[in-house]
């Protein structure tokens, strides 16, 4: 058997028709909103990769400084034979986990709606790494987790700060759902973003390349693609504003001028205000307490809190029970 084997569990009619749904839920209703994981085409996966290597996005860096300093750790109070990782994109900080795991390590189990990044990053895993197994799964971590039957104990990592883009309604439930595939002895790694100064957190998604804004407007390619839509990204301006009341970055599109949008494949026209703005993600920032409560409210408990040395970004081990 091939080191390397993808399993897709979202049926790619499936995907049409969810990407359906929440094109027409989201832009008839006020405000205007889309569901983040539509980003994550092909180019829309390079995109973010390209993000994680600019000056002002610091999350990736602080989380990997964590991680190198941490993956012994970790390793040591785990004994993972399973790793998973939920939303895993390249993989490229993984890799300091996966060296810690190894031996031990049977198989790595990444998870992304994005197939060209499980491909890209798999096929590299095992090339450079004889032994390892990977097993990726096409699939979508908000509407259930179903994993392979694989060797216990199992981590579960979610990294990047990841679970800051789904809603407290929508974390708790993510939670809970992934306590409900652990059993006793698995643990979960989990990677937040914390709160801090509004000018190195807005920096941070609206940097001055504007690599941050191709890639908020990279869901109006999508749509324009799969759904024949005339979306024009030159109509819209990016935005990045910090919500202090809800403590997380808020990503918008803003027509420039009055515009309608026609959406052939769904026989939906979608009239735009001059100004007005489509909600596409938002980025919850962290506290220690809040993680703690989230944590213990799905049946984890925290077991360690690590942060870089600037303090700007958390990785969490939690214990099931
Ligand atoms: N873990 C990587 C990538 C973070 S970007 C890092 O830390 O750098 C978020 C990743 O989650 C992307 O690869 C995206 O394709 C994936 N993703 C977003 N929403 C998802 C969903 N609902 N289900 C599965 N994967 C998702
Ligand atoms: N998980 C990343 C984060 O919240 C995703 C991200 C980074 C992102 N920059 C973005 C999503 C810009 C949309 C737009 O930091």
């Amino acid at each position: 058997m091939s080191p390397f084997q993808l399993t897709r569990t979202l049926a790619e009619d499936a995907m049409e028709a969810a990407l359906r749904a929440d094109v027409r839920h989201g832009l008839t209703r006020t405000p205007k909103e889309l569901p983040p994981k539509w980003f994550y085409d092909a180019r829309g996966s390079e995109l973010f990769d390209e993000i994680t290597r600019l000056p002002e996005y610091y999350p990736t860096r602080a989380e990997r400084e964590i991680l190198i300093a941490r993956a012994p750790e970790i390793a040591a109070a785990t004994g993972a034979r399973t790793l998973v990782e939920l939303g895993s994109g390249s993989s490229e900080k993984t890799r300091h986990l996966i060296d810690a795991l190894l031996p031990g390590l049977e198989v790595y189990v990444p998870v992304d709606v994005s197939e060209s990044a499980l491909r890209g990053a798999g096929e590299a895993l095992v090339a450079e790494r004889p032994g390892l197994r990977v097993h990726a799964l096409l699939s979508d971590f908000t509407q259930g987790i179903e994993l392979p039957e694989t060797a216990g104990p199992r981590l579960v990592a979610f990294l990047g700060g990841t679970i800051g883009n789904l809603l407290p309604a929508e974390r708790r439930e993510f939670l809970r759902g992934v306590r409900g595939v652990l059993a006793p002895g698995d643990s979960l790694l989990l990677g937040t973003d914390l709160v801090k100064v509004e000018a190195t957190l807005v920096a941070a998604y609206d940097d001055a390349a504007g690599v941050t804004a191709a890639f908020n407007k990279n869901v109006l390619a999508v749509v324009d693609r799969e759904l024949g839509a005339d979306a024009n990204p030159d109509d819209f301006d990016h935005v990045a504003r910090w919500d202090r009341e809800n403590e997380w970055i808020e990503m918008r599109l803003r027509a420039r001028q009055a515009l309608t949008v026609k959406i052939p494949e769904l026989d939906l026209l979608v009239p735009f205000e001059a100004g007005e703005e489509l909600r596409t993600e938002v980025s919850a920032k962290f506290r220690q307490d809040g993680v703690r409560d989230e944590l213990a409210d799905a049946g984890f408990s925290l077991a360690c809190w690590w942060t870089d040395t600037a303090g700007r970004f958390a990785l969490s081990l939690a214990a099931v029970g």
